[in-house]
């Protein structure tokens, strides 16, 4: 027998660039009642170069589905129950595919990825006017983790992509895009649309009319025609044309970082999120004001929760590489078999012993922006050892988000109190201790941290149409906070920090 009927369940896709999982929720809860994940594949194919198959990211969203509503059987919840499909992705990585045969028409570029570097050089030697041509209709600096010089590279290097366009065949999306057109029918009818959210993560849309801009897309030589349409966060754009859940609409969509912010309920002016996933983003929510840093943080569009809704902006932080830096670890160095034994090795030594490693992977994203930026480890001695070395990535995370906070406090005028996390890394209690003495304020975490996931899910829940989540703090019962207070003294914390801001510098002017 089914079991009773537990209150609309809402599920959410969380589409990240190191795995994709679907979760379902109670919506009167936010209970988390069943989940698959599945890792996803990423290619290295020169240095500098990151690309993931959209096909095998598509798949995997498949697969979890399926997996999560077979689970679901298995307790006895009937999966009719669902009334409603969120998506939250990875931001900014970039696809162009075939809208007649569905097929990508190259690898997706990742937003870590640093191949143009030169496009982004020669780019900005053209900026007309003055320099605050991009960022102050985009709010974003001209770099390489943005959507549009991904673009621009594959419109100058890839035939396929060239042709197809010639041919009017071609669609752009960030993943959000790809996998709700495909998720909605692909060649038969697939939606092509984004939201808000991830629109602003591509250097074409303009933060403030909330349209793709005309004169950014002539810049950087972008045909508009291949751009999706813009919608809100939360509205139905298609229904499930396959699978276990055909016919239920797909009604959220939030670029990952936004949808932590709303599954955080961070809705007031003030009110501040940090997510460890492969990056690091700490984002703030700035109300109906676009505030622009004067730190190096980004002005970015938070959410728009409903077509008639009105748009939130949010300053952020965007640190590179966290949790990369364990799965780095673990692939390339071998010092450990499994993401969770860092906290092993970490707990053994309890210190880094001196030693500081700034994974700067990708150059460095915030405060920095410093494209010529690699990594470094530092301070070794003959007694280091991998348990030192696991430590020091630790701190490293702890050490670029204290760098973005500081930035956010001198931006926002009043410091944050405490921090609000969430994220994979979180059920890491050496991490989550060493935040809290790092930035030596208390560091909360909810006890589910796959927030991610719950705020697409409540953005699909409340959307016109599906109404079944109400985005009142009295719907998410079923999370609990855990609190991490600082335990070493303030002096202590500052000289740490000071030393790891020696070894960043060391860190920059590595590449020219
Ligand atoms: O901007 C990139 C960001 O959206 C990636 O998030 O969770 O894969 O680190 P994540």
């Amino acid at each position: 027998a089914k079991k009773a009927v537990l209150g609309p369940l809402v599920g959410a896709v969380d589409q990240g660039t190191s795995s994709t999982r679907f979760l379902v929720f109670n919506s009167k809860t936010a209970e988390l009642l069943s989940h698959h994940q599945v890792e996803i594949k990423q290619e290295f194919p020169r240095e500098g170069w990151v690309e993931q198959d959209p096909k095998e990211i598509l798949q995997s969203v498949y697969e979890c589905i399926e997996k999560t509503c077979e689970k679901l059987g298995q307790l006895n919840i009937d999966i009719s129950n669902i009334k409603a499909i969120g998506v939250s992705n990875q931001r900014e990585t970039t696809v162009v595919w075939d809208k007649l045969t569905g097929e990508p028409l190259y690898n997706a570029v990742v937003w870590l990825d640093l191949r143009t570097q030169s496009t982004v050089e020669n780019l900005s030697k053209r900026i007309p006017g003055n320099n605050n041509f991009v960022k102050s209709k985009t709010g974003l600096p001209l770099s390489t983790y943005f959507s549009a010089v991904k673009l621009r590279w594959l419109l100058d290097n890839v035939k396929k992509v060239q042709k197809a366009v010639e041919e009017n065949r071609a669609l752009f999306g960030t993943i959000d895009s790809w996998l709700i057109w495909s998720l909605t029918g692909g060649i038969n009818g697939g939606v092509h649309c984004t939201d808000v959210t991830n629109a602003s993560r591509t250097m074409l849309f303009n933060i403030h009319s909330l349209e793709w801009d005309k004169e950014l897309c002539e810049f950087f030589g972008i045909p508009m025609e291949i751009l999706p349409n813009v919608r809100s966060s939360s509205e139905i754009y298609g229904l499930m044309k396959a699978g276990a859940l055909e016919g239920v609409p797909i009604s959220g969509c939030l670029g990952d970082q936004s949808a932590a912010l709303v599954g955080q309920m961070c809705f007031q002016d003030g009110q501040a999120k940090n997510t460890y996933g492969t990056g690091c983003f700490l984002l703030c929510n700035t109300g109906h004001k676009c505030v622009f840093s004067e730190h190096g943080l980004l002005t970015t569009v938070a959410y728009k929760l409903g077509r008639d809704k009105p748009v939130y902006y949010a300053l952020e932080g965007s640190v590179a590489i966290a949790g990369a830096v364990i799965r780095w670890l673990r692939d390339n160095l071998g010092i450990i078999k499994s993401s969770e034994e860092i906290e092993k090795l970490a707990k053994e030594v309890g210190t880094s012993y001196g030693c500081y490693f700034v994974p700067a992977f990708s150059g460095l994203y915030a405060p920095y922006w410093e494209p010529s930026a690699r990594g470094i480890i530092c301070g070794l001695t003959q007694f280091t050892n991998k348990c030192h070395i696991a430590f020091a990535a630790l701190e490293a995370v702890c050490f670029q988000t204290r760098e973005i906070l500081d930035a956010m406090n001198r931006d926002c005028g009043i410091p944050l109190s405490h921090l609000q996390v969430d994220g994979g890394m979180t059920s890491n209690k050496i991490l989550m201790q060493l935040q809290a003495d790092i930035l030596y304020i208390p560091v909360v975490k909810p006890s589910m941290p796959e927030t991610t996931a719950l705020g697409a899910a409540m953005a699909a829940g409340a959307a016109e149409g599906v109404g079944v989540w109400s985005l009142e703090p009295e719907d998410l019962s079923a999370v609990t906070m855990e609190r991490f207070e600082p335990q070493i003294n303030a002096e202590e914390s500052e000289i740490r920090y000071s030393t790891w801001k020696k070894a960043v510098m060391k860190s920059i002017g590595w590449v020219t």
